[in-house]
This record gives C-alpha cells, structure tokens and sequence, in this order.
C-alpha cells in the first residue's frame, strides 16, 4: 500500500475524494502545515508516494502554496502529483482559474530537463450535482448554481453557440475515477480528462424539459456583448462558492456567467477522456438518469 498524502483536506472536493481512496482507508493521519514553509513541507511529505492538491487558488494568484507543494514533493521524493485541476480542459475567459494555468505552467517548467514529477490534470469539466442546484446530491460539495437553472426552468445560452459541449461529471464518479488512477501502477497521462457526459447546451435544455415537465425559458446573449463584460439576461447567479468573500461576490458571480458561457463557445469544456480509456469498465452515471432522479416529484 503507497501513502498518498493529501493538501487542502479540509476543502469539499478533497473530502469527497480522501473516503474513496482505498490506498489511504483505513487510517488518515492529519497533519496541519504551513504552505509558505517549505522544510516543513518537505519533512511532511517524506515517504509519501502520491500528492493530491485541491487547495483552494483564488485567495493565492500567485500560486505560491501549490508551487512550494511541488518544490517540496520534489525534494521529498514524492513520485507523482496532482495540482488542484478538477475543471475544464481551458481557463480562457475564466480569470478567476487563471491559477491553474500557471500551475500547469510549473509543472512543465520542473520536468522540461528531465522528468522529474510525473502528473496528471484531472479535468471532469464542471460538476453535474451543479444541475441540482438548491437541492445537494454529494457528501460535502455544497450546491451551486449555474447558468441552467433547472429550479427555475431557465438558462443562459450563447446565441449561434447552442451546440457548444459541456462535459459534466458527478463529484461521485470523479471521486470514484480519481481513485482508481490513484491506485493505479502504470504511468499517469499529463492530461486527465474525465469524461462523465459530452453534451451540447441544446441537449441539457431538452432534458430540461423532459425531467421538468415544461420548456425553460432560454435567454440568448450575444459573443460581442459577453466580450464586452455585460451580460444582458433577465436573471443572474446568486449562490456563491464558500471560499469567495462577500464584497467580492457579486462581480464574480457575474464573471463566472460570462466566462463559463464565452470559454465553453470556445471549446473549454469539451473534455478529453484520458482516464475514460484507462477505466473502460468504469461506468458513468448518465445524465439522464441523475438529473430524472434528482428532479422526481419535486415542485
Ligand atoms: N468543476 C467544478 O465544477 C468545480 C467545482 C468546485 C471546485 N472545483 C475545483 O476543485 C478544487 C477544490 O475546490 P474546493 O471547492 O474543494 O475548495 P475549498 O473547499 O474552498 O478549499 C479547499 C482547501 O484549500 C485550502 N485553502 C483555503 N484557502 C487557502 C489558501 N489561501 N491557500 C492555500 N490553501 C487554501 C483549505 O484546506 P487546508 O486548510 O486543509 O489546507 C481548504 O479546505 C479547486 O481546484 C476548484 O477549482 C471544481
């Protein structure tokens, strides 16, 4: 059995991964560091094989914990990483994932000699318990809204760009597949593309319609007035992530529409399926069949 070592187990995606890892049950050991103190990191991670980040990057544009958390994986002798990724394959539009280019950006720059830290991108595009949204479908992933609105029986659509994909993943299946990647002993992909469901916005809205009972009311904005920074629809998001401060909400919140719905016209969210191929047998929960579910017999 290998030690996997887990950063930012605190956080909601992390725990929801830690329980399914059978290569740390039975016994997780929580140790609290300091990520700006990287001997203390170092003598943390000694021994371990497998480095899970989920750190949260939006408070940290520079990127200093997760790189000090690869400076010292790497001193340590830890054999393989994976930075706080769990997106979509592209950040473009989407400065607040910037973090995570820059991180990628790293990860290249250390192994350009020589591969000194092997990795993975584990990139399940958004999560499908999204689509729930107020209910909660995952252990510890709170609900957050997104622009389907299945509540309401709404959406924001890019117009001219209706059959731009989505991939959406539940944060079980990811849980699920990050595990077995974990588990597994031949070498990772660079890229991780988990691929629970490849869908076109037109679709999400069809099944919208079936598991809602009525069409949703479609708002169409425009690429140039996105480009612009304004989003004209007659409603916007209002649920924000934990990790976001107040006064910082509502700008962001905005942000996340315009980006989300610009970065996926641009193909970031059509995820590739590396870790699809490497589990064949691994089977998806359909989104079909989630959503039906989650939906049944509510107002
Ligand atoms: N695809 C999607 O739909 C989706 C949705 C949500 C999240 N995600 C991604 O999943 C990853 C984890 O997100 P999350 O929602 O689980 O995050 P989170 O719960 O907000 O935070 C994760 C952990 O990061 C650590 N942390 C907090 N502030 C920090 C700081 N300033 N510097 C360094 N570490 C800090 C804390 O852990 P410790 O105190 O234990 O260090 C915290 O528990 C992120 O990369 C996020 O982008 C993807």
């Amino acid at each position: 059995m290998v030690r996997v070592a887990v950063a930012g187990g605190t956080g909601q995606v992390s725990q929801e991964e830690a329980p399914t890892t059978t290569t740390v049950a039975p016994e997780i050991h929580w140790q609290i560091v300091d990520y700006n103190d990287k001997e203390i990191l170092v003598e943390a991670l000694r021994g371990t094989h497998t480095l899970l980040s989920f750190v949260q990057i939006l408070s940290d544009p520079d990127q200093k914990a997760q790189k000090n958390l690869i400076d010292a994986a790497i001193a340590a002798g830890v054999k393989r990483f994976a930075p706080s990724e769990y997106g979509s394959k592209g950040t473009v539009d989407m400065a607040w994932w910037h973090g995570k280019e820059r991180i990628r950006e790293y990860l290249e720059e250390v192994n350009e000699k020589e591969k000194i830290l092997e990795y993975t991108l584990f990139q399940p595009g958004l999560f499908l318990d999204y689509l729930a949204y107020p209910y909660k479908t995952a252990k510890h992933v709170d609900p957050l809204q997104s622009v389907f609105d299945f509540e309401n029986k709404r959406a924001i659509v890019v117009d001219g760009h209706e059959d731009s994909i989505m991939t959406l993943t539940t944060v079980a299946d990811v849980a699920a597949v990050v595990a077995r990647t974990v588990d597994y002993e031949g070498r990772w992909p660079t890229t991780g593309g988990i691929r629970g469901n490849r869908v076109t916005f037109s679709r999400i809205l069809e099944i919208g319609r079936r598991v809602r009972g009525c069409s949703f009311t479609v708002d169409k904005v425009k690429v140039e007035d996105l480009e612009a920074g304004s989003l004209k629809a007659s409603w916007g998001l209002e649920a924000v992530h934990r990790a976001v401060s107040e006064d910082q909400a509502s700008a962001l919140l905005k942000a996340v529409s315009i980006g989300v719905l610009l970065s996926s016209s641009k193909g970031a969210w059509d995820i590739s399926d590396e870790l699809n191929q490497l589990f064949p047998d691994y089977e998806f929960t359909p989104i079909e069949d989630f959503l039906a579910k989650t939906w049944e017999g509510k107002p």
